[in-house]
């Protein structure tokens, strides 16, 4: 059979084929070479950016540095030790630290030297090892998280100056007591000198000398009095203390002063809720301090009025209370009450309140004084008790 003849037409068709094909083929290189640009052009973004980055990275890094640099600097400058500790290991420290605290090694476990003695100020240590003499360390830490810093500051200096001062105000106050002494005891010895000297005159009347003697054993009696009263603000402890009702003390107290409120037809008025509670106290002492506040109250008291005088106990705690309707303490006076020699009154020597609370504190005690809103004083000494067993 013989061969088909092909048909000149198909032969058309192929060449259009590989027209098309090479028309493809342009246009996906020309795609691709577009695709290229296009992924050239991004890699040259990326690359800036990327060196942007960089450049900016390295900007932070070296601000790090420089700011790292500065800290240590500052470290280094200053005069208060510090102390970087990590999971328990000193990481670094400034001479400062170094001074203070011998033999620091980084990567050394920390701890304060064992002969650091606490002293009775909260984070302060008595680092007596110090060569130069006994120094004053002040240590906060301050933690965060397995980090912290130890700060060590040297306050030596400030509490020598703290001390100096408290030494100072104390030799002024000795200074002003002397004084005040001194005041209180020139009029009755200057007096009593006056009567010895007329007693001393030869031609004096029998009945001249015995009125000088009288009046200058009076001087002499106000003398010792004072003498007696100031050694009972110096004295501290209670010496012989014995345990009495607390209900007993305030009906001492009362019959020791009673006959003077009659007197000035001031009335007292007691309550006494004392129970079977028991004080263990120097009756003396604690009796002269109630009476104290009552003739205080006395002296401001005028006929006609009333002095309320309350016992009670709270917890263990007895609360021994003078109120008054005077005229209320004296906003003056207010700040010194109990302070020796403090008084608005002529006559007064001004050490009954501070014996009072000086008696009052060696018990464990205390005393207080309000002026109250409706009016005159109150006067409360708190003292432990108990009830009977
Ligand atoms: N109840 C009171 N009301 C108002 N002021 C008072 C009262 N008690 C005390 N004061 C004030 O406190 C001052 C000091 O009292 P304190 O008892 O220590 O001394 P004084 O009474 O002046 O003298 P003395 O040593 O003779 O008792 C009084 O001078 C007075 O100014
Ligand atoms: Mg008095």
């Amino acid at each position: 059979m013989a061969p088909a003849l092909q048909n000149p037409a198909s032969n058309i068709t192929g060449a259009d084929s590989l027209q098309d094909a090479f028309q493809m083929f342009l246009h996906a290189s020309q795609s691709l070479e577009g695709h290229q640009q296009h992924l050239h052009r991004e890699i040259e973004h990326l690359s800036a950016n990327l060196a942007a980055t960089n450049a900016k990275l390295r900007v932070q890094i070296a601000e790090k540095q420089d700011a790292t640099n500065r800290l240590r600097a500052l470290l280094q400058a200053l005069p208060a030790g510090v102390l970087l500790v990590e999971a328990g290991l000193v990481v670094e420290y400034n001479p400062a630290a170094s001074a203070l605290i011998g033999g620091l090694t980084i990567g050394q476990p920390w701890r304060l030297p064992e002969q650091w003695a606490r002293t009775s100020v909260p984070d302060e240590y008595l680092a007596g090892s110090v060569d130069d003499g006994d120094k004053v360390v002040q240590v906060r830490i301050v933690a965060s998280g397995p980090r912290s810093m130890i700060q060590l500051l040297d306050v030596t200096s400030t509490v020598q100056t703290h001390a100096r001062n408290e030494r100072e105000a104390k030799l002024v106050a000795m200074g002003r007591m002397a004084a005040d002494i001194a005041h209180q005891l020139r009029t009755p010895l200057s007096t009593a000198l006056l009567y010895a000297s007329h007693l001393a005159d030869g031609n004096l009347a029998e009945d001249d000398r015995a009125q000088f003697a009288q009046r200058l054993r009076d001087q002499l009696v106000r003398l010792e009095g004072l003498a007696s009263s100031m050694l009972g603000f110096v004295r501290e402890r209670p010496k012989q203390v014995e345990v009495i009702s607390l209900a007993e003390l305030a009906e001492d107290a009362i019959a020791s002063c009673g006959p003077l409120f009659e007197k000035r037809g001031v009335a007292l008025v007691r309550s006494i809720e004392a129970g079977e509670n028991v004080i263990t106290i120097n009756r003396q002492q604690i009796r002269s301090a109630i009476v104290a506040l009552l003739e205080n109250a006395l002296e401001v008291s005028t006929a006609g009025q009333t002095i309320a005088f309350d016992v009670r106990v709270e917890g263990q705690r007895a609360h021994i209370v003078v109120q008054d309707q005077g005229p209320g303490i004296a906003s003056s006076m207010m700040d010194h009450l109990f302070e020796p020699f403090s008084t608005t009154r002529v006559t007064g020597t001004g050490l009954g309140l501070s014996i009072a609370r000086t008696a009052v504190e060696a018990h464990r005690g205390q005393i207080d004084a309000v002026n109250c809103t409706e009016g005159g004083a109150r006067f409360t000494v708190i003292l432990p008790c108990m009830a009977e067993l």
